[in-house]
């Protein structure tokens, strides 16, 4: 009745932005991602009859009331496909700060999900397991596997087709990810709030669901050929399409503060003096910058001569959500 899982963060390089059902969560566009080595969640879950409810332990403190009640929720859809009653006691952790745009989201709830369904003995496929991750967060569907990864907006109304797949294995590029941390504060509008805004009050959200389907025909295209300027040039396009989107609604939404547009500026500085260098931006401040491991180094000297750039994480494409041993965070 215990698992212990170790679930990856991923960005997405063509994103996801928008919700054709909110009850099942089911996305109104497809995404590609990159599953990330360096971000993780480890998870442990233990379900027990003499547990009078479910206690959520996050980053060694009880979680808010907030993450209680959507953890709880989420549990309760593992509870009712597993035909069990039991609580959970449940102990998380994050090698990186949490709901600052770092897709903790999506490495906790595939962690949840991994652990808790081993923990009950269910057996599911992953493209399954990936389903009801999706349940938890729409990005964590995508954890559930390593590498580059593509999530289906599915058509079916019950959601059974809005599942992710893998495209390939960690070792199909050998690319790199910075992650420029700018601020470590909490996100002012979650993911799931900007969604329903953008939907509800963007007049350019009917073009970015229009022109979703090509962005990832192309995205695979240029995957498919290891075409590195490609996939950069593509995940660029998709970051500002989201945002332009999500900056008109009503009242516009801004994820970004004074240091994300100076190292948007000095990603594309870099990138016109000759090195191959793209970004990629979630819902929060920080930077995701793609490189080839060549050209770390240098990138990572350019950008720490930004005042507001606190540190900077190197992430290779890493693997998907496994059972480990003990935590060890
Ligand atoms: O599934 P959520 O709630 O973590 O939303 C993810 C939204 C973005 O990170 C902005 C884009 C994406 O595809 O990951």
């Amino acid at each position: 009745m215990e698992a212990k899982t170790r679930a990856h963060s991923n960005i997405a390089l063509i994103k996801y932005w928008g919700k054709r059902d909110r009850k099942l969560n089911l996305p109104a566009v497809g995404s590609v991602s990159l599953t990330l080595d360096a971000l993780y969640t480890e998870t442990s879950v233990k379900f027990g009859p003499d547990h009078t409810r479910d206690t959520i332990i996050l980053d060694g403190k009880e979680a808010s009331p907030r993450v209680q009640k959507r953890t709880s929720h989420f549990l309760d859809i593992i509870r009712k496909i597993t035909d069990t009653n039991q609580r959970a006691f449940i102990r998380s952790s994050n090698n990186f700060p949490t709901a600052a745009g770092l897709a903790s989201s999506a490495s906790g709830f595939a962690a949840l999900t991994h652990a808790s369904l081993t923990a009950l003995g269910a057996t599911v496929t992953p493209r399954e397991m990936s389903g009801i991750a999706r349940q938890g967060s729409g990005s964590a569907a995508r954890s559930i596997f390593g590498g580059f990864v593509e999530m289906h907006k599915g058509s079916k109304p019950d959601g059974a087709d809005s599942v992710a797949v893998q495209l390939y294995a960690e070792n199909h590029l050998d690319i790199r990810l910075l992650i420029v941390v700018i601020s470590e504060e909490k996100k002012a509008t979650g993911s799931t709030m900007g969604m329903i805004e953008t939907e509800q009050t963007s007049p350019f959200y009917p073009a970015w669901v229009n022109t979703a389907d090509t962005d990832i025909q192309e995205m695979k295209s240029a995957l498919a050929a290891k075409d590195f300027a490609r996939i950069g040039v593509l995940s660029e396009h998709s970051c500002l399409k989201m945002h332009a989107t999500a900056l008109a609604a009503r009242p516009g939404i801004l994820y970004w503060n004074k240091g994300t547009i100076s190292v948007m500026h000095a990603v594309r500085d870099i990138r016109k003096a000759g090195t191959p260098v793209y970004f990629t931006i979630d819902a929060g401040p920080q930077v995701k910058v793609l490189c080839l491991p060549e050209y770390v180094e240098q990138v990572i000297d350019e950008l720490n001569t930004i005042p507001e750039v606190r540190r900077i994480i190197t992430s290779a494409p890493g693997p998907g959500v496994h059972l480990i041993q003990e935590p060890e965070l």
